[in-house]
């Protein structure tokens, strides 16, 4: 073990303290989480966990959403640069916009979005729920905000629902374009090709699986399969490659990166727990709102999905 690892982790007692890392995060994190998994896992361990501080390994709304679900909580992030480009793609002003070209349709925010924009919505999701989300609605019609592909896969899954989506769109997915898809299925014809929703709908139309980070990763680890494609952020194949040594897994183009993601790195981490410094905060109007979309979230998922 580093002798960083080992402060790390002595601060963390110290101080009463959890990690929780985003599983695009650079892999030497995972040395320090207590955590590490998709948006909708860590959202539930912040939501349970009885540390007096939350050390964040995500991007900013990841870290807020954690101070939604436990205002009571320290929440630092340990470069406060990293912010989802897709979630800075709508702010309040837009999103009561878009909902007044729309009027009187329930809205869904992707949990990609900031407490200012849930404060405005009446329901939340991630990845891995956003199907079950909008079917547990019971509507004919949902506003889908900011990303308009995930938007369109739940659309598409459902079948009859009509998602009006926002024109957001995650920048590190759509680098991966259909031909990139076929390209891999011509040089590895016995992969399984898997892809994450925020891709292009003409990405995900040609893989195998389509599913959020975790789901891809326990789709790899328990398929009979042993070659993978995989057409999300460069983490998750770094992990499985790091931990499945008898599989192989190839990230479709080499610039899947989400930069903002790999700010933090373990010196950051460090400084941010020794000073707490990076604190997040939200007005309390806000956070209030906020709160009550991701809750909402959070019961539904806990009836339809497994926790
Ligand atoms: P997950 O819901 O799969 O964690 O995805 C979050 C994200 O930011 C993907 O780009
Ligand atoms: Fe945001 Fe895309 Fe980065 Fe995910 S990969 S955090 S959606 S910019």
């Amino acid at each position: 073990m580093s002798e960083l690892v080992e402060k790390i982790k002595e601060l963390k007692a110290k101080k009463n303290a959890v990690i929780l890392a985003h599983c695009y995060q650079n892999a030497e994190i995972d040395e320090v989480a207590d955590y590490v998994g998709d948006s909708l896992y860590l959202s539930r361990r912040a939501n349970e966990t009885n540390a007096d501080i939350i050390v964040f390994a995500g991007v900013y709304f990841m870290a807020q959403t954690a101070k939604l679900l436990s205002p009571d909580k320290k929440v630092l992030l340990p470069r406060l640069e990293s912010g989802c480009r897709m979630a800075d793609m709508i702010d309040l002003e837009q999103v009561r916009e878009f909902k007044s070209i729309h009027p009187n349709i329930p809205a869904v925010c992707y949990i990609n979005s900031t407490a200012e924009v849930k404060s405005e919505c009446d329901m939340c999701c991630t990845s891995s729920n956003a199907v079950k989300i909008v079917e547990s609605m019971g509507e004919k019609e949902v506003l889908f905000l900011p990303d308009t592909y995930l938007g369109k896969w739940v659309e598409k899954q459902l079948g009859n629902v009509k998602v009006i989506t926002y024109p957001g769109f995650c920048p590190t997915h759509l680098v991966i374009k259909p031909e990139d898809v076929i390209a891999a299925r011509e040089k590895y014809p016995d992969a399984k090709i898997l892809a994450h929703p925020e891709c292009h709908q003409e990405v995900s139309k040609l893989a195998d699986y389509v599913g959020s980070t975790a789901e891809i990763m326990k789709y790899a680890i328990e398929s009979k399969d042993k070659t993978f494609v995989i057409a999300t952020e460069k983490g998750v194949v770094d992990r499985l490659v790091r931990d499945y040594p008898d599989k192989k897994f190839i990230l479709i183009k080499n610039n899947v990166i989400c930069p903002n993601m790999k700010w933090h790195t373990l010196q950051d981490i460090y400084n941010s727990l020794e000073q707490e410094q990076h604190e997040i905060t939200v007005e309390a109007e806000i956070a209030e709102k906020a709160a009550n979309c991701i809750n909402k979230m959070l019961e539904v998922s806990q009836k339809v999905l497994q926790p």
